[in-house]
């Protein structure tokens, strides 16, 4: 939050306008955090405090498989007699098939009205044949089956990859990652003298891959991070990728310690 009011703050300082801010309150790509409620109750009161809208993007929302869901802050304005302020983006995408291009939009009759117009000069209309099948599959219910077993499935495969990076990352205090209640991803920080753009290439010879973290900064990246996803290799393909991808950190460091600068310094921090 003190973030956001800095930025606001500058944005007003500078002369722009301020229309909306777009948040990703469950599960985010790319870190697989979740937003605590008094966090969500905290950005509303600044919107309401400030004439801003929200836009809440919700794709992951119900890929949770620890813990427990909180509300959204869609629906915590729903509460209120101001509401109408958020606008709740949701997607078929990870939760039945990203190729069904269908997602649906919760917001105030007014921003609607707007999103159809827009939407009908964009592209028309959403593929028809898409909406249709999806209609006929909803009215059987067994999507909510469906997101169950993918929280099982996702549940098993995100525990396992904590206990393989648990078991092959070198131990520092400069070594860290989240360990998400939900979703696809989990972020990894490394110590700040490795930029994971350019240890890309070292990753590749060793045939694992990742997402570099840089890639998710609007401004001022940070270049010692990294995007891993769980969801989609075999345990096998976890513990594999991991000791590999351990292995070439492991020799970025030691690289760095043996280097002139020596052991790190409080200068990288
Ligand atoms: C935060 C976020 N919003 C939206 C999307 C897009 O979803 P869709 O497949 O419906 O375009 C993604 C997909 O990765 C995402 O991570």
């Amino acid at each position: 939050m003190v973030e956001l009011e800095k930025r606001y703050a500058r944005a007003i300082r500078d002369g722009k306008r301020v229309k909306y801010i777009y948040v990703i309150t469950d599960f985010q790509n790319p870190t697989g955090i979740c937003w605590s409620l008094e966090k969500r109750k905290a950005l509303l009161a600044f919107a309401y405090a400030h004439n801003l809208l929200v836009v809440e993007d919700a794709p992951y929302r119900e890929i949770r498989f620890l813990g427990e869901t909180l509300p959204s802050i869609y629906q915590l304005d729903q509460q209120t007699e101001a509401r109408g302020i958020v606008v709740n983006l949701k997607t078929f995408s990870k939760i039945l098939v990203p190729g069904a291009r269908v997602g649906w939009v919760m917001a105030c009759p007014e921003i609607i009205g707007k999103l159809v117009i827009a939407k009908q000069a964009m592209d028309l209309c959403t593929n028809v044949f898409s909406q249709m099948w999806l209609a006929e599959y909803l009215k059987t219910g067994k999507i909510y089956d469906l997101i169950g077993k993918t929280c099982d499935n996702y549940r098993e495969k995100r525990n396992f990859m904590v206990e393989m990076l648990e078991k092959y990352m070198p131990k520092r205090f400069d070594l860290s990652w989240t360990r998400p209640e939900g979703g696809l991803f989990l972020w990894i920080s490394l110590p700040p003298y490795i930029d994971t753009d350019k240890m890309v290439p070292k990753a590749l010879a060793e045939k694992v891959a990742y997402v570099i973290g840089s890639a998710f900064y609007f401004d001022q990246p940070e270049h010692n991070s990294m995007r891993l996803n769980f969801s989609y290799a075999s345990h096998e393909q976890i513990e594999e990728g991991i000791r590999r991808l351990a292995k070439v950190i492991e020799a970025e460091i030691a690289a760095h310690e043996s280097g002139p600068r020596g052991q790190t310094s409080a200068e990288d921090f």
